[in-house]
């Protein structure tokens, strides 16, 4: 009835999956097909994400709910039931996936169209046929072993500066400073949140605020087809 049957990864999996993705605080990890809701709640109480799992089959999402009711992660984690194929991915800075090769094959469209750049996505098990990841890993568990692939969104987010009045600047916060220090219409985001030591979702926020307060003109995405 489903693309993929309900195995669960080990425990030990989802976390090497979690630190392959470099998962940070705030950052917003999807998994794609969640089932009992594990990635999702190592995520976020191990590593602080926010995490949103997608489950199509009614029991699984019913016990999802629970599972983090009980542990009073709500604030946390979001459980949608239905298709993955139907929900918008674009606020996603992980993406986790346990599904099939034939599925990953089927979903790279939308994970290309919907994703940003730098955007990291890791499989359990399973390529994304037609991508390049930049890790690949086995990783021994009791009784088997798993491959785990790491891959990047390729493209840019580039900030282009625009002219403002001088006094507009002395109101913004140091980290605003530093951040539009940086926008100079050539350094993506990702280099300038590397540069500080920020996540890129922070970086982009603080860039959407200097947009609003008119100290930087937009966010250009320069989006390259995955190899
Ligand atoms: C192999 S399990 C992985 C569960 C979990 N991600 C983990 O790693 O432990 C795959 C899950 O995907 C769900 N699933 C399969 N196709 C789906 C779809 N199109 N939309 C949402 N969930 C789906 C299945 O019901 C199952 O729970």
């Amino acid at each position: 009835m489903y693309d993929v049957p309900f195995v669960p990864s080990p425990e030990v999996v989802v976390r090497r999956m979690l630190q392959l993705a470099d998962v940070r605080e705030n950052e917003v990890v999807y998994d794609l097909g969640c089932g009992d809701g594990r990635v999702l709640i190592i995520a976020a109480k191990e590593f602080g994400a926010r995490a949103i799992g997608i489950e199509i089959r009614r029991d699984l999402y019913e016990q999802c709910l629970k599972r983090i009711r009980d542990l009073g992660l709500e604030g946390r984690v979001t459980v949608l039931h239905g298709n993955f194929f139907e929900f918008d991915l674009s606020d996603a800075d992980v993406v986790t996936l346990y599904l099939l090769t034939s599925v990953n094959e089927k979903l790279r469209p939308k994970l290309e169209r919907e994703l940003r750049p730098g955007t990291r996505v890791v499989s359990h098990d399973f390529e994304v046929p037609g991508w390049k990841p930049i890790v690949v890993e086995d990783l021994y568990e009791e009784w088997r072993s798993h491959k785990l692939f790491l891959y990047k969104i390729p493209g840019e987010e580039i900030p282009i500066p625009t002219d403002f009045p001088e006094e507009k600047y002395y109101s913004l916060s140091d980290m605003e400073k530093r951040v539009l220090s940086y926008v100079d219409g050539r350094t993506p985001l990702e280099e300038i949140a590397d540069r500080l030591g920020l996540t890129l979702r922070s970086v982009r926020e603080i860039v959407r605020g200097l947009i609003r307060k008119g100290l930087v003109k937009e966010i250009k995405m320069v989006k390259q087809k995955a190899s």
